[in-house]
């Protein structure tokens, strides 16, 4: 077998390592999307470590220019990851060592892999949160537009898939927005507890040099500090809240999609989407089929599939880091690439439905789904509710017995049934009229449908200036977007 040498832990070693192990061992093709993140931590440390003497002016200023140097490369895509560095870490290291000489191994001081791996981790995790937090907001804005436009469109209403009641597709609409809002509060809750700053905790056990994580942590906008070294290296709570998170996301997502598959078919015609986003069958000719809403349905899986994989990872692993830490990123970079496509697309797909409102009405037609109506009407006229819907019930019978709808009966039918009904018992039997009245806080009444969208934008309003408020910091944005870094 090949064997190389590593100058990472050289020292101790006499033999080489086995290219098979090399290559297993290796992470680097896959976390050089820390690479950023890395950098900023590196500066942040650096710049401590300059203020607390550990490092010379001059040592800090070659150190500093090195990595500002290596950041323009790995922006560009000019910067040359290598396997044989093993991980993003000893890639940036060893490139600054090739600049700078010796003093980059200063830069290592009271610093370890393992710690140096949580800070990346949750700079990342912040940085995509607050992407994704921006992205759920705009797909609330849309369903609360859209919401806005058919919030007096009727509908049918189901529960086990049987035409129910009548609610709006106004109201159907903003049952999503609750759900993405919800969504967006817990990736605000997520990242504001990966946003804990654990460079410190060094290999384990922490550092006795004199360093300052207050400083570290400040220069990185990281509120508070871990609290304990054991735990900070080896946490992987953030990714998997995240994943946990993320998985809930693609719950709403996917019944989303469910709904738009079942609305765009022939069987329920509820909804055109236009042709930009569907795809045809290359052997017949009629078809027009919803492929996006199927692919969201279907990319739940992997999503699941990556909170699944790291819970498993982490279950069985005894204090503190262990490699197989090291298998927490490449389902975490998934799913969160995953879910920001399929949130990134949901709301040019909400714009591309129109609600084929004929249909809809329709479908309320028939079907019984004012029986509970006029159950009601019996129960304002003092009838008890199990008894009103008995009698009902004996109604729907007399309908399928004759072949007609609960309209179609006479109030002196309905009187043989019961004395109770109301000389305005029939007029319940209008599915406007029964929404109007649907008129309580969350129900489909079209009033109460506008009061739960300005409701709706009051509370997306709020979320979004927090995920404004709780993003990445100066250095880091710095480093994302090529400026000057921040004294
Ligand atoms: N690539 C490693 C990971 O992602 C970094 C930490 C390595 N630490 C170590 N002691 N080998 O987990």
């Amino acid at each position: 077998m090949d064997k190389t040498q590593n100058s990472a832990w050289g020292g101790r070693f006499q033999e080489a390592t086995d290219a098979a192990v090399e290559a297993m061992n290796a992470s680097v093709a896959f976390d050089k999307a820390l690479a950023l993140e890395d950098i900023a931590g590196s500066l942040a440390h650096a710049r401590m470590l300059r203020a607390r003497d550990i490092i010379n002016g001059d040592e800090h200023q070659a150190i500093e220019g090195g990595l500002q140097e290596i950041a323009a490369e790995v922006r560009s895509g000019s910067f040359e990851f290598t396997v044989a560095r093993e991980d993003v870490h000893m890639n940036i290291e060893g490139a600054l060592a090739e600049r700078i000489g010796p003093s980059a191994g200063k830069l290592h001081s009271g610093r370890s892999r393992n710690d140096q791996v949580a800070l990346d981790l949750r700079l990342w995790l912040r940085r995509e949160l607050s992407a994704l937090g921006g992205e759920l907001g705009a797909v609330v804005s849309t369903l609360t537009q859209e919401a806005e436009q058919y919030a007096s469109v009727p509908m049918p209403g189901y529960t086990h898939l049987q035409r129910a009641q009548p609610i709006t597709f106004g109201h159907h609409l903003m049952a999503y927005a609750s759900m993405f809002l919800r969504d967006m509060d817990r990736i605000i809750d997520a990242r504001k507890r990966a946003s804990v700053m654990p460079l410190g905790s060094g290999a384990l056990a922490g550092t006795p040099l004199p360093i300052d994580r207050h400083r570290v942590a400040a220069e990185l906008e990281m509120p508070t500090l871990t609290l304990n070294s054991l735990d900070a290296v080896s946490d992987r709570d953030p990714a998997l809240e995240t994943l946990s998170a993320l998985s809930i996301v693609m719950v709403h997502v996917s019944r989303l999609a469910e709904e738009i598959v079942l609305w765009t078919s022939q069987e329920f015609g509820f909804v055109s989407l236009s042709d930009s986003f569907c795809t045809g069958s290359s052997l017949m000719p009629q078809k027009k089929n919803p492929d996006i809403p199927e692919l969201l349905r279907g990319k739940a899986g992997r999503v699941f599939g990556s909170l699944q994989a790291l819970l498993v990872v982490m279950k069985g692993l005894p204090l503190a880091y262990n490699k197989d830490m090291q298998e927490d990123k490449e389902p975490l970079f998934d799913a969160l690439h995953t879910v920001r496509q399929c949130i990134g697309i949901l709301p040019a797909l909400l714009e591309a439905m129109t609600p084929k409102t004929q249909n809809m009405a329709d479908a309320l037609g028939d079907g019984f789904l004012l029986a509970t109506d006029l159950a009601d009407h019996l129960v304002s006229q003092g009838v008890p509710f199990r008894e009103a819907h008995h009698v009902i019930g004996s109604a729907v019978a007399l309908c399928l017995d004759r072949k007609c709808r609960l309209e179609d009966l006479s109030l002196s039918d309905l009187r043989t049934l019961h004395p109770a009904f109301g000389d305005n018992a029939l007029e319940v039997l209008d599915a406007s009229a029964s929404l109007a009245q649907r008129d309580v806080p969350g129900g489909p009444a079209p009033k109460r449908v506008l009061e739960a969208i300005a409701i709706s934008r009051a509370q997306l309003d709020e979320l979004q200036k927090k995920v404004l408020a709780g993003g990445p910091s100066g250095i880091e944005k710095a480093l994302h977007e090529g400026q000057e870094l921040p004294k």
